[in-house]
């Protein structure tokens, strides 16, 4: 169908299972064991409901924020995922193309297909890109990827600490993914292939399951980039993270695809605002230590109740991958211009005139932990 008819992000879904190349279809698709904790992370949004307020001169409203000090045209980022030419022979470069049309930051991941130094040409001049990193077993390479991205300009480096192994994808593992696959593993992956177990086994067997809090103070001593932890997912890691100086952390079970079972980000949100605020007395968002949530955002709605309990912003990661599967990079720019729409309306209906304006009191968060 023409992009016009493409009314909300979850068409892109649709559409992309019907025509997406099967292999490409399962490796974005899929998600640990059962699925459970994928279905949930977007399930546990429909258990917010707002508090809109009235009468509040919502003529003009701007949704635009900053993250980590920069700004951003909306308060998401897209997130990193790995083999974008699974899906679209430009692979990420189409994430970069729409994030510069809309004025939004891209994660690079250290799995991208196209070449981190490729993104970061493509960037616009000003334009902000984050990196994800996943620490190889040899530091000399980790360490050679971090300071190649700070010399690149990258704001902040995301560091993964929720897959010290890879989680059981099944519908990924019954494919098998062999050289003539159209992707190109980054160059900042290295390490053994085995191809014999779908897309994900194939290309992680670099990543180092002895990482550990002692080595955080290492990271630092290698970059001035600020670092976020993606993965956390209990207020005890966020508040280590917290205490330790960090720029802040991503509330993220990995859209699904580790440990199932785990909670949602946006759960996770509440625990940790109550947690640190008791702990800490740090209130949220704030400039010294930011949260992110991704998982299962799929409209403003559900990106305006994590702002309101505290989230800077959020991560958004399959619906650009089926958008940019679908209709290239118009499909992504279609995309952020839904979200752009839906912010417009939403703000205006919640009687926000700004991002700052979408309080705790906006929301009603009492059921978020019932099923
Ligand atoms: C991911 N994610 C991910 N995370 C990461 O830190 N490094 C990576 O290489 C990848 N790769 C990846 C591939 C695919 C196909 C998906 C779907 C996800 C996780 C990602 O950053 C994010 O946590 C989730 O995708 C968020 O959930 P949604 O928006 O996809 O529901």
């Amino acid at each position: 169908p023409p992009l016009s008819e493409i009314l909300n992000l979850h068409d892109f879904e649709a559409i992309a299972r019907q025509i997406m190349p099967e292999k490409a279809w399962a490796y974005y698709s899929s998600a640990a064991d059962d699925e459970i904790t994928s279905r949930e992370n977007h399930a546990a949004f429909h258990r917010i409901w707002f508090r809109p307020r009235i009468l509040r001169d919502v003529t003009n409203v701007d949704w635009s924020t900053t993250i980590l000090g920069h700004p951003s045209s909306m308060p998401i980022y897209v997130t990193a995922t790995a083999l974008g030419k699974l899906g679209h022979p430009d692979g990420e470069l189409n994430l970069t193309r729409a994030a510069a049309r809309h004025g939004i930051i891209q994660m690079i991941p250290t799995l991208s297909s196209c070449s981190f130094d490729e993104l970061v040409d493509a960037a616009q001049p000003g334009q902000a890109q984050f990196f994800q990193l996943y620490v190889n077993k040899d530091r000399a390479i980790t360490k050679r990827i971090v300071q190649h991205a700070e010399k690149r300009n990258i704001k902040a480096l995301f560091i993964t600490v929720d897959a010290p192994q890879l989680g059981r994808r099944e519908k990924d593992m019954r494919m098998t993914f062999d050289a003539a696959d159209p992707h190109e593993i980054g160059k900042s992956g290295g390490g053994q292939v085995d191809r014999s177990r779908g897309a994900a086994k194939a290309i992680t067997g670099f990543i180092d399951p002895g990482l550990k809090w002692a080595d955080i103070p290492w990271f630092k001593s290698i970059t001035k980039v600020p670092i976020v932890l993606k993965g956390v997912q209990t207020w005890e890691d966020a508040l280590e993270a917290y205490d330790q100086n960090l720029a802040g952390v991503v509330l993220s079970n990995h859209g699904g695809r580790q440990l199932d079972f785990a909670r949602s980000g946006i759960e996770v949100l509440v625990e940790v605002t109550e947690k640190l605020k008791e702990k800490r007395g740090i209130t949220f968002p704030n400039n010294r230590f930011q949260l992110f949530v991704d998982g299962g955002v799929r409209r403003a709605t559900d990106v305006l109740k994590a702002v309101a309990l505290g989230a800077t912003a959020v991560g958004i990661g399959r619906p650009f991958l089926y958008a940019f599967s679908t209709y290239g990079v118009d499909g992504v720019d279609h995309a952020l211009q839904i979200l752009r729409d839906e912010f417009e309306m939403n703000l205006r209906l919640l009687g926000s005139q700004t991002i700052k304006d979408v309080v705790p009191a906006m929301v009603d968060a009492s059921n978020i932990h019932t099923h």
